[in-house]
């Protein structure tokens, strides 16, 4: 048994991220504890899992307990895959019930009784304890270091917009279309989404309505060492005669929110329903767009109009002005 540790600002879409990357693997998750979900799975899963954007770290979950005593009983007893020294490490989620305090020294005394060395500054091994409703004991097998993800945020690319969203989160719009081999960007901005899939080893597809767009995408892609790709300058509403006969497996988008120099000129809704009819248009069938709206957009109404099948839907707070939401439709 795998156990994931998803970020808490969108967790119901830091979950679903997890659950489309297991489900390529014919894998699942089999329970949850606030962040930690417990997924089925080996080493095959890894490559899945190592695509997430909305996760904190994964590893390999030893020991399950609903209290304390349980927890050590039980992990005297554990195997543990412990390579070189080890130190434990404790995560208190917001809604756990237990008294931790202790719990990192007895533990550690625990496993150190079973022959393994402990270095508390340079570790081989992190023995990870998670505290929620019950408590559980891993190790850690992937650590999601921020850092990586911070240094591709807008401004630290060549061609740099404010519009872009988080690469974290970029991240995940890809992983919940479950794209294996490409994906298009229709509204593709600074290639914020493109990257991330790019990254990923999944061929891109841009298109923009704006020159200095299609150039600045090219110029953030070429920096970040992606070359499979293709950007196009044009009209999201018109993606049949851009790529004729052309069908894609994934979609995921994230259109402009109603300024009127990022419209080009358009009504908003009219603009967003236009490019609703035309992604319906040139995906696969059972293909998956991942698109995002402003709160006051009936996005499943009117994707339901055109035959998209609802998936997922997550809110997300921008700011004062600005909430949105993430949909995930199944054409
Ligand atoms: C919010 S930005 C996308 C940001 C991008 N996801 C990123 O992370 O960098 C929306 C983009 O849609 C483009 N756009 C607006 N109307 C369009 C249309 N009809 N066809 C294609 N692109 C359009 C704008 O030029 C803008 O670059």
């Amino acid at each position: 048994m795998l156990y994931v540790e998803i970020l808490g600002n969108l967790p119901e879409m830091a979950r679903d991220e997890v659950r489309a990357m297991l489900e390529l693997a014919g894998e699942e998750v089999v329970g949850q504890d606030y962040l930690l979900l417990k997924v089925t799975g080996d080493e095959r899963v890894f490559p899945h899992l190592n695509r997430l954007g909305l996760a904190h770290e994964y590893g390999e979950l030893i020991v399950e307990a609903k209290s304390i005593e349980q927890l050590l009983e039980k992990a005297e007893k554990a195997k543990w895959p412990i390579r070189g020294a080890f130190k434990v490490d404790t995560e208190t989620m917001a809604n756990c019930r237990h008294n931790v305090t202790d719990l990192p020294r007895k533990l550690g005394a625990a496993i150190h009784a079973r022959g393994f060395r402990v270095n508390l500054s340079k570790p081989d091994t992190v023995v990870r304890v998670y505290c929620g409703e019950r408590l559980y004991t891993g190790i850690r097998l992937r650590f999601f270091d921020p850092k990586e993800f911070e240094m591709r945020k807008a401004h630290h690319r060549p061609f740099f917009r404010p519009i872009s969203l988080h690469p974290r989160v970029s991240r995940a719009l890809v992983n919940l279309t479950k794209a294996r081999r490409e994906i298009l960007d229709p509204m593709m901005g600074a290639g914020g989404i493109l990257i991330e899939a790019g990254l990923l080893g999944l061929k891109v597809y841009g298109v923009d309505i704006k020159p200095e767009m299609v150039e600045g995408a090219e110029r953030n892609l070429r920096h970040y060492g992606i070359t499979d790709y293709e950007v196009k300058l044009g009209d999201a509403t018109r993606l049949e005669e851009l790529f004729p006969g052309r069908r894609f497996e994934a979609v995921a988008t994230d259109p402009p929110y109603g300024t009127s120099a990022t419209l080009a000129g358009r009504r908003r809704d009219e603009l967003y329903r236009a490019v609703l009819r035309s992604i319906y248009n040139v995906l696969k069938p059972g293909g998956r767009l991942v698109i995002a709206f402003p709160a006051d957009f009936r996005g499943e109404e009117e994707a339901g109009k055109l035959g998209f099948r609802p998936v997922g839907r997550y809110y997300q707070r921008v700011h004062k002005s600005l909430d949105r939401y993430f949909y995930v439709f199944e054409k």
